[in-house]
């Protein structure tokens, strides 16, 4: 008893001290580590992986966007597998999104930009605070997870009410409000896809307010001395309507389908497409909130940019349950209603645990 409160209590001041340094995953890189400290060690059952028997029927759809906003006939065939995607996997890549390679690329490297700066400058961006306009920290779990990941996280709301030019970092601000913009006007497109292939109106998820709010993350997963024992992000399902990942060449996201780590390989040029718990939650289980992971690496950094369609630590006060009108006495609601506050702050508490938050709502 005495020997486990113990270790607890020396956990707990490695996670302080590690907090204090303000420079994250990548000062402990810096400074020439070559073990890992214990707090970062990944209970091991969460670090097993199941790889899927064959390739093809176990690889993500990758969805041509061309023609989404044209033609009608590839728009109806688009809708088809957008849905078709969004119900099977809850993850697909796509191209021609309508986002220029060299912005993909001046977002990643302005996000590499932010973490490999002079620490100094990185450290009047540390906070905690979900109130914060800009937050740099690492792990947002850090005290309440079973185990640290391998990463640090750069982020801020970019709509509605994107950050003051001053308060952005000079190195990448810019860049993350036009990238937004850009992921604004996919995430309108998709959404009316989606909207489409659940029978409703073009606008009926937009009108919901899907698209009110976008949160920016810019991760950095440092290259890890042992990658064996830490995940740079542990599994997890999304608290957003939807998501969309920018990743780079290095790799190491998967997707947990039918029992099985699923890579998601990089496709140069294409973005990542998640449904979120709460697109699960408003089709009524319909669409997929899937969870997923990234495996630490020897070799890196891996930049990756993940926006999410949500409100999450902004207050809305709105009521969010399964949409009326794809229920049924076949198709009886499957969640209570909830709103973005109350399920954000359920979210928060829980962490990555490896639990959906969606079996909270569940009735
Ligand atoms: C996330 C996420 C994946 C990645 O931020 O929720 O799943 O590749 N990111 O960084
Ligand atoms: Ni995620």
């Amino acid at each position: 008893m005495e020997s486990t409160h113990n270790v607890a209590l020396d956990r707990s001041s490695q996670l302080k001290a590690f907090d204090d340094t303000k420079t994250g995953v990548k000062g402990l890189v810096d400074a020439g580590i070559s073990s890992i400290p214990d707090i970062f060690l990944a209970p091991p059952v969460t670090l097993t992986s199941p790889k899927p028997p064959s390739s093809s029927q176990f690889t993500i759809p990758t969805i041509d966007l061309k023609g989404g906003t044209d033609s009608t006939t590839t728009r109806s065939d688009l809708v088809e597998k957008i849905g078709d995607a969004a119900e099977k996997w809850g993850f697909f890549q796509v191209v021609n999104h309508g986002i220029s390679l060299d912005v993909l690329e001046m977002m990643r490297d302005g996000i590499r930009e932010f973490h490999e700066q002079d620490p100094e400058v990185k450290k009047g961006f540390y906070s905690r605070d979900p109130k914060s306009k800009m937050v740099y920290s690492s792990n947002f779990d850090l005290f309440s997870s079973p185990a640290a990941n391998w990463r640090d996280t750069l982020g801020c709301y970019t709509a509605p009410d994107p950050p003051k030019p001053e308060d952005l970092p000079a190195v990448c601000g810019e860049m993350m409000i036009e990238y937004s913009k850009e992921v604004m006007k996919l995430g309108k497109l998709l959404f009316e896809l989606l909207s489409e292939s659940l029978g409703l109106s073009t606008n009926y998820l937009k009108d919901m307010d899907c698209t009110n709010s976008l949160l920016l993350l810019g991760h950095y997963y440092p290259p890890c001395p042992q990658p064996d024992l830490t995940l740079g992000l542990s599994k997890h399902s999304d608290n957003s309507f939807l998501t969309v990942l920018l990743q780079d060449h290095i790799g190491g996201l998967q997707v947990l389908h039918d029992q099985y780590w699923v890579d998601v390989p990089p496709v140069p040029g294409a973005l990542v497409i998640n449904v979120g718990d709460l697109l699960q939650l408003i089709t009524n289980g319909k669409f997929i909130s899937v969870e997923h992971r990234v495996l630490a690496n020897e070799t890196g950094p891996r930049i990756s940019v993940a926006c999410f369609f949500s409100s999450y630590l902004m207050a809305n006060d709105r009521v969010y349950g399964p949409v009326k009108e794809l229920l049924s006495e076949q198709n009886p609601p499957k969640y209570r209603d909830t709103t973005i506050t109350e399920y954000a702050k359920f979210y928060r508490s829980k962490g990555f645990d490896g639990t959906s938050g969606l079996l909270y709502l569940k009735i």
